[in-house]
């Protein structure tokens, strides 16, 4: 079956352009971003690289340290880096991961098992499936995937904003609702009864509905509810 939210990430060894790693020894106690590329020297990847090492201080404040990957081996990927920094204005600050076997590919199920041969014979387009997003936990579980087609350049303000959100909600019993942004009122969750609600929140919710309660954002630093 294909990987899904909650399934653990499946662990690997791979080189990247930082050395050799093992993946779950890699992400540590961190939160982790894993994003893929289905061969070097692609427009819209490149500009994705670039964009995502503009931003990575604001997923370093988060603790989350971030991975690319990309179908072509890791000396491919210095050539490519420096045509980032060149194009896009910076070069690649995290590892991006040389997946030359497909191993990674396949077992995030973004290529189908058995997927052999050159990686370097294969056309961009051959590996269009290879365009994912993966958050994962410190736990190393799955918490989102965001598959992306090739024409279309991802949005990693949306990967930071729900990463804003699993954080506040691994923490407190809430859900966010459409379009919430850090400091955004927030939903008491539905695992939570009005008993357990009216100890947590004394001052009350908003109740349009008996089944919908909103509250103020919790203090993402405060104890766990
Ligand atoms: C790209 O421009 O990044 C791209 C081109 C073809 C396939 C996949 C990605």
């Amino acid at each position: 079956m294909a990987l899904q939210i909650g399934d653990t990430a499946p662990d690997f060894e791979a080189d990247t352009t930082e050395g050799r790693i093992r993946f779950h020894d890699w992400i540590g106690d961190s939160w982790a971003v894993l994003f893929s590329h289905p061969r070097d020297f692609t427009p819209v990847c490149t500009t994705e690289l670039g964009y995502m090492a503009k931003i990575k201080p604001e997923f370093d404040k988060r603790g989350v340290k971030v991975i690319g990957l990309s179908v072509d081996p890791t000396d491919n990927h210095e050539q490519w880096a420096r045509d980032i920094e060149e194009t896009q204005g910076q070069a690649p600050n995290y590892p991006i991961i040389g997946d030359a076997d497909f191993n990674v590919s396949t077992l995030y199920g973004m290529l189908p098992a058995g997927t052999s041969g050159d990686p370097t014979e294969r056309t961009p387009a051959q590996n269009q499936t290879v365009r994912n997003v993966f958050v994962i936990g410190p736990d190393k579980l799955v918490k989102l995937i965001l598959v992306y087609p090739m024409t279309t350049g991802r949005n990693f303000d949306e990967v930071l904003r729900v990463i804003d959100s699993l954080q506040l909600t691994a923490n407190h019993k809430v859900s966010t609702p459409a379009q919430w942004q850090q400091g955004d009122d927030v939903i008491i969750a539905g695992s939570v009864t009005d008993e357990q609600a009216k100890e947590i929140w004394p001052d009350g919710w908003e109740s349009p509905r008996p089944w919908l309660r909103i509250v103020p954002q919790p203090d993402k630093e405060t104890a766990k509810v």
